[in-house]
């Protein structure tokens, strides 16, 4: 079971530290823990998480080794930082700058190519999922995507993000087995998972974690949903 938290543009490297101070001193065996800082906190995560089990990974990363690509970060700087891995293909990326399937498909495999491991996001939105096609917009997304043992899925319908809906957990399990029968990876839901209904989610066999947004900015709640992960 693996427990990520994405902490969008939240939380400075200041903020970072005290996060991270605090979550080192959990007891959380049994369940795998990353958190994935904004680019500029990245460092002091890796520093402050050094020797504990808690992995740090980047919210994206470019496919180019290095290049004229104002804003992008590569591969090997995250290396170079000593980060495990990076969530790749968000909606928010997808919604607000344009990412496509190609350019998922891309920053996917130079990750994975440089042995970072990979969180890829797909969803739907709500409309895709009114006019009932969802199978066929995640069957687009996986398209690009190829099996790896460095890589896991984050199923987050996009109208479950930050919206305080989240997909009952029959609607996730239902996506869940649709992507794996396309990509046999394990798979993370994402969408408003919170303390209180992490465990009902995490309980369904084909959720094999969850990366979580709002609630993971807050160290009780996010190791509160960790907790959940370990008794699931
Ligand atoms: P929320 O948990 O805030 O809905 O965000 C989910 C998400 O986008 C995680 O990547």
């Amino acid at each position: 079971m693996l427990i990520a938290g994405n902490w969008k543009m939240y939380k400075g490297p200041a903020e970072t530290a005290e996060f991270c101070l605090g979550l080192r001193d959990q007891e959380l065996e049994g369940v795998d823990v990353v958190v994935c800082p904004p680019f500029v906190s990245l460092a002091v995560a890796v520093q402050l998480l050094a020797g504990t089990e808690i992995a740090v990974a980047a919210q994206n990363v470019h496919w180019e080794e290095e290049g004229a690509y104002t804003g992008e970060v590569a591969v090997g700087m995250l290396r170079e930082l000593g980060v495990y891995g990076t969530i790749v293909g968000h909606s928010e990326r997808r919604q607000y700058f344009g990412e496509t399937d190609e350019t998922v498909g891309k920053r996917v495999h130079a990750a994975l190519e440089a042995g970072l491991f990979v969180i890829a996001c797909i969803g739907e939105t709500e409309e895709e999922r009114e006019r009932n096609e969802t199978e066929d917009v995640l069957r687009r997304q996986l398209s690009v995507l190829e099996p790896d043992d460095n890589l896991v899925l984050a199923y987050e319908p996009v109208w479950a993000i930050g919206t305080g809906k989240t997909a009952t957990p029959e609607m996730a399990h239902e996506a869940h087995d649709f992507i794996k029968s396309q990509l046999d990876v394990p798979v993370l839901y994402g969408g408003s998972v919170k303390p209180e209904n992490a465990a009902e989610l995490l309980s369904r066999s084909s959720i094999d974690g969850a990366l979580v947004g709002g609630a993971s900015l807050d160290l009780e709640s996010f190791t509160a949903i960790c907790r959940a992960a370990i008794r699931s």
